[in-house]
């Protein structure tokens, strides 16, 4: 189940018997590749206790806002943000009426007003408290708002009735969480991503690069596999561990990312340049490392291959996607690099605002194609990668349909 891999999964805990099975829980979510952090409310800690669930979590577990030792290693706020979805098993019926009445009076509650992050409820209790009209109103106003309601299960219960109330069982909510990450959108598509810097050698020691940390090329080739897509990324060099199930292929300077790039293209149906690839490399290596000798130093440059522009004039190629480093006049350069390169899409960033851009962990995107565009907001790269390959497989298909309905139309004129 590889849509969980370094997935940031918040469990929320709240009390009743089920909270036995959030112990399998944090192990199953932990065995699909997901970062779980644990938050129980007071009446959780009565069936289970934070220690089991810090040891299989391998975190601290908070269960107070107000623990100043919690709160200086990870405020709640920064928890809330932290978090790609919030999972709360199992879910009481006080939870869930607390929930719907958006109140911030203990940790859970605060983090679920304080999140982004799709909220999953696995609810749990009594099947005469589940019927009750006042805890179907509330899930009925959870559901409105965007709330993922797993469950609950019909059986045996503890306090010896039968009916519904059980707790969705680890692995059926490892599903259903594994489920919001895997989009389709791509399935089957070949996609082919680059990402990072390159570095031009000016001599043995010393090379031309820029600050991009490939952060956000690699957020884009894990948001792809989410979509269903076989990946490849070509990465310069970067402090990043490879995604899983991306197959990566590491380069140091343009003119090997240029190599690669050629020998793979032709069997992409998509090709995403996010990496800052240098525009210009010295015009000769020096042999030796190069001594401190005049006052001054002039290296003479040259222009690299413009991998971009050489994979939008294909033919036939895939389809296409741009970014644009900007400073100023983003909409300007942007649409000038799409329309002078011939691309599908731009995605544009102003890379000289401050915690966005190069190297930061948040970005800001303005897509632009033919026709169209579209801002997406400041956001983690994470979630805005995913946002980018949404709108990128809506702009491919588009693509598609078209083709196909002028090639339907060529056939019937020349019929
Ligand atoms: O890596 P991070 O620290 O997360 O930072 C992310 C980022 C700022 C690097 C990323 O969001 C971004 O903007 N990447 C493109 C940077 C860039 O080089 O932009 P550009 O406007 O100079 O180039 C335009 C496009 O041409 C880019 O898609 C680039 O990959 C491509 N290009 C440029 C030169 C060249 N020789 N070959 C290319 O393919």
């Amino acid at each position: 189940m590889f849509e969980l891999a370094n997935k940031r999964i918040l469990l929320g805990v709240s009390g009743g018997i089920a909270a036995y099975k959030s112990a399998d829980l944090v192990r199953r979510l932990r065995d699909a590749g997901a970062e779980v952090r644990v938050a129980m409310t007071a009446g959780a800690t009565q069936f289970i206790t934070p220690l089991t669930l810090q040891a299989l979590s391998g975190q601290p577990v908070r269960t107070a806002v107000f623990d100043a030792e919690a709160e200086a290693a990870m405020g709640h706020i920064e928890l809330a943000r932290w978090a790609d979805a919030v999972l709360i098993a199992p879910a009481s019926a006080n939870t869930l009426a607390r929930l719907a009445q958006g109140l911030a009076d203990d940790l859970l509650s605060t983090l679920c007003l304080a999140t982004r992050a799709p909220l999953l409820v696995a609810p749990a209790m009594n099947q005469v408290m589940w019927e009750h009209p006042a805890t179907q109103t509330n899930l009925a106003l959870l559901r409105e708002r965007g709330v993922h309601i797993c469950g609950p299960g019909v059986g045996g219960q503890a306090c010896g009735e039968f009916g519904p109330g059980r707790m969705l069982e680890p692995m059926e909510l490892v599903a259903a969480v594994a489920t919001l990450f895997s989009s389709g959108a791509l399935a089957g598509l070949q996609v082919l991503i680059t990402a990072g810097p390159t570095r031009e050698p000016i001599d043995p020691v010393r090379f031309i690069s820029n600050r991009s940390s490939g952060k956000m090329g690699y957020a884009v080739a894990v948001a792809a596999v989410e979509a269903g897509a076989r990946v490849t990324l070509v990465s310069g060099p970067v402090a990043l561990s490879p995604p899983e199930h991306v197959e990566c292929i590491h380069v140091d300077t343009a003119a090997e990312m240029h190599a690669v790039v050629m020998a793979r293209v032709q069997s992409s149906d998509l090709f995403i340049a996010a990496a800052a690839v240098a525009d210009y490399r010295p015009q000769t290596v020096a042999e030796h490392k190069l001594k401190k000798q005049a006052a001054a130093l002039q290296l003479g440059l040259q222009r690299t291959p413009d991998i971009l522009a050489e994979v939008a004039a294909l033919h036939p190629a895939p389809f296409t996607v741009g970014f644009a480093a900007e400073t100023e006049r983003l909409a300007e350069h942007a649409r000038g690099k799409r329309m002078a390169k011939s691309l599908d899409m731009v995605a544009a960033n102003l890379v000289n605002l401050p915690g966005q851009g190069f190297e930061a962990d948040e970005n800001a995107l303005t897509l632009y194609w033919e026709g169209g565009e579209c801002g997406l907001p400041r956001m983690s790269k994470t979630q805005l990668a995913r946002e980018l390959i949404a709108q990128i497989a809506l702009r491919y298909q588009a693509k598609q349909q078209h083709q196909s309905g002028a090639a339907d139309r060529h056939a019937e004129d020349t019929a």
